[in-house]
């Protein structure tokens, strides 16, 4: 459960963000339903908060409700079907398929989050995505309708999908047996990210998405001589120029600014407009509702 009130910052991995108006955390599908209904009854905006990896919210807080999935975290293994609901991390399963010898997560190494979150953005890297993993995904509407994809469907893209405005609460993976020493090929890939990633800073992973035509967004800002630039409490990363820290007492302007310094200097430089991959909620309103949602 989570304290009405509770803000944000303590679910983000960015530790930024004020409280939303109201906290939901559905204890089943059920009550997620319910939650939806409700919210489409009142014309409440309504968010899904995933592992909030990927997340910067605004100091004062979102409006509406904001849905947790603590109560979403159960986990099924038939063979080689693993079925998952949207609350389970994504790392711990991870190592739970990979101790049994299931391949297909562990290019996923390293990445954060839970289940629900990575699939709406279809996380991942040069590993592989989790979407080329998937065989079904359940879940709801905002209005509380339920929605059934089989993978084909899914839109599954460059850190994108058909989800994002959608609530998903179950995801089927195909994952395929191996005799490889994933554990070792895991050990690998985290080994080679802590090297070149801040990945114990409180960072939301890149900031950017790499351009299309095979640029990359770390190189370009790289060269716009963005590393190690501060504002306030945040700053661009010294080990790799597409990711911020929050080094203590970031706000949201903080990382806005730098953001929007970074943009600046690579589109001066480059002429490559950057596009955020990094989800943001700004507070829109101080008291009347907007309809917004997915997950981050
Ligand atoms: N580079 C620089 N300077 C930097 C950073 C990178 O010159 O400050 C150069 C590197 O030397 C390399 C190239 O840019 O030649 C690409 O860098 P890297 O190999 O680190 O990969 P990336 O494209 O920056 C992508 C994903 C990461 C993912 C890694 C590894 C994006 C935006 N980033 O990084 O995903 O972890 O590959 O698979 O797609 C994320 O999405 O949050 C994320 C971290």
């Amino acid at each position: 459960m989570i304290a009405q009130g509770t803000p944000l910052s303590r679910h983000t991995s960015f530790k930024v963000g004020g409280p939303p108006d109201r906290w939901a955390v559905p204890a089943s599908e059920e009550a997620l339903r319910e939650t939806l209904v409700r919210c489409a009854e009142t014309g409440e905006a309504v968010r899904a908060l995933g592992g909030g990896k990927n997340l910067l919210v605004d100091d004062r807080g979102v409006e509406g409700t904001v849905i947790g999935f603590a109560g979403l975290r159960a986990v099924r293994i038939d063979g080689d079907l693993v079925v998952a609901q949207a609350g389970v991390s994504l790392p711990a399963l991870m190592t739970r398929c990979v101790g049994r010898g299931l391949a297909g997560l562990d290019g996923l190494a390293g990445v954060p989050g839970t289940v629900g979150g990575a699939v709406r953005m279809n996380a991942g890297g040069v590993h592989g995505t989790i979407g080329e993993r998937v065989e079904w995904v359940r879940g709801f509407t905002l209005r509380g309708e339920p929605f059934s994809f089989a993978g084909p469907e899914c839109g599954f893209r460059y850190r994108g999908s058909r989800f994002a405005d959608l609530v998903i609460v179950e995801v089927g993976l195909r994952l395929s047996p191996s005799g490889e020493d994933l554990r070792a090929r895991v050990k690998e890939i985290i080994a080679k990210k802590s090297a070149t990633q801040p990945l114990w800073s409180a960072t939301a992973g890149c900031t950017f998405k790499n351009p299309p035509g095979g640029e990359s967004a770390g190189r370009l800002l790289d060269r716009a001589g963005v590393k190690g630039l501060v504002l306030g409490g945040a700053r661009y990363s010294t080990l790799h120029a597409n990711f911020i820290e929050n080094t203590g007492g970031g706000t949201f302007g903080d990382i806005m600014g730098l953001i929007a310094e970074g943009r600046r200097r690579v589109r001066e430089q480059s002429g490559v407009e950057l596009e955020l991959e990094v989800e943001v909620w700004p507070r829109v309103t101080e008291g009347a509702f907007a309809a917004v949602g997915g997950a981050a």
